[in-house]
């Protein structure tokens, strides 16, 4: 059995360190991982490994934002004391896992994951996509099942890899013996924040992200030149709301719902400007993002630290994934001596 510390869930979910975090992964994720960091036991892994799937010539950028994911997700509030952060390459155990899920997809799944489909045609990869991308969603349900976990907070892009873990869940159960748990994905209330370009999502790659540590400047510069309704030229027409993301940005991070619906009816009426709604966005994100920034800037004087909180979640991660396969191993028979 799993040596378990307590009878809590648990809840695994991760990040690619292929640079800092930005508003959408606090909304998709980070937000519900706060939330539940006492609940369930959780971990939160630095998904390394997946990062070079797309990055093989750049290690350099992923070691260098190992510590920048890891500054944002503590700088948000999780707390080391409950969570454990685990850099996903320190952890064998679960590119093992993935050799055994491997043969339980085919090439023809694998190429039918809509969010793999999409980021393939975003680089134009075709047909010299790189094993290791294509196989990706495979890692990431080696990563979810080696720490048997229950729940899995992501934005709304990551359910087919949920899909295609739980896929391999009843397939590795039923062929050798029920050892894994099939996880949920848990989607938060705003499944998915549009763009300062207005586009369906923020992505780094995108160049329309507001990061987490993006000085007030350079969060009130991007606020200023988000796109709107593009038919919205003068403030006492009518605008849309709709495909808008300054207030898809508001209904995310105002909690005075009350003051949203008001500005919403103006908006749509006629009689408030682009101007004074953005300025009124770079209050609430400014007062969302003070407090993460200087605890970010706290935490980023000692990196020593951080690395030391990584170290020693790692070590505990490693602890159930080892024993998750060796598990897995007796499952397959693998267990010669
Ligand atoms: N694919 C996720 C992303 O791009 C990162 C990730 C890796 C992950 N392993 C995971 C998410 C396991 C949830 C669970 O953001």
């Amino acid at each position: 059995m799993t040596e378990k510390t307590n009878n809590k869930k648990r809840i695994l979910t991760g990040d690619r360190p292929t640079g800092p975090l930005h508003l959408g992964h606090y909304i998709g994720s980070i937000q519900n991982r706060v939330k539940l960091q006492r609940k369930y036991e959780t971990y939160i892994l630095i998904a390394d490994m997946q990062a070079l799937t797309d990055n093989a010539e750049s290690p350099e950028k992923v070691r260098k934002n190992i510590l920048e994911v890891a500054l944002d997700n503590l700088a948000c509030g999780i707390d080391p004391k409950v969570c454990s952060i685990v850099v996903q390459s320190l952890v064998p155990e679960l590119a093992e896992l993935t050799m055994y899920y491997l043969n339980l997809v085919t090439l023809a799944r694998l190429q039918r994951n809509p969010t793999v489909k999409g980021e393939m045609l975003e680089k134009g990869y075709g047909a010299n996509v790189p094993a290791g991308f294509l196989c990706y969603p495979v890692s990431q349900a080696a990563d979810i099942t080696g720490f048997k976990a229950n729940l899995v907070p992501v934005g709304e892009d990551q359910l087919p890899m949920i899909e295609q873990t739980r896929e391999i869940v009843r397939s590795f159960n039923k062929i050798y013996k029920p050892v894994l748990v099939e996880p949920k994905a848990l989607v938060s209330k705003v499944p998915r924040l549009p763009g300062t370009d207005g586009k369906n999502k923020m992505g780094k790659s995108l160049g329309n992200a507001i990061y987490l540590s993006d000085s007030s400047a350079v969060m009130a510069k991007k606020v200023m030149g988000m796109f709107t309704d593009p038919g919205h030229i003068h403030a006492h027409e009518p605008g849309k709301i709709e495909g808008n993301p300054v207030f898809s940005y508001l209904d995310a991070f105002d909690s005075d719902t009350k003051k949203v619906e008001e500005l919403k009816k103006r908006y749509q009426k006629g009689g408030l400007g682009d101007v004074e709604v953005k300025k009124y966005l770079i209050e609430v994100l400014e007062k969302f993002l003070k407090p993460i920034r200087k605890k970010r800037e706290e935490l980023a004087r000692n990196p020593k630290e951080v690395m030391k909180i990584l170290k020693q979640g790692t070590e505990k991660g490693r602890k159930v994934a080892t024993q998750t396969l060796k598990e897995v191993r007796q499952a397959m028979h693998l267990d010669y001596f």
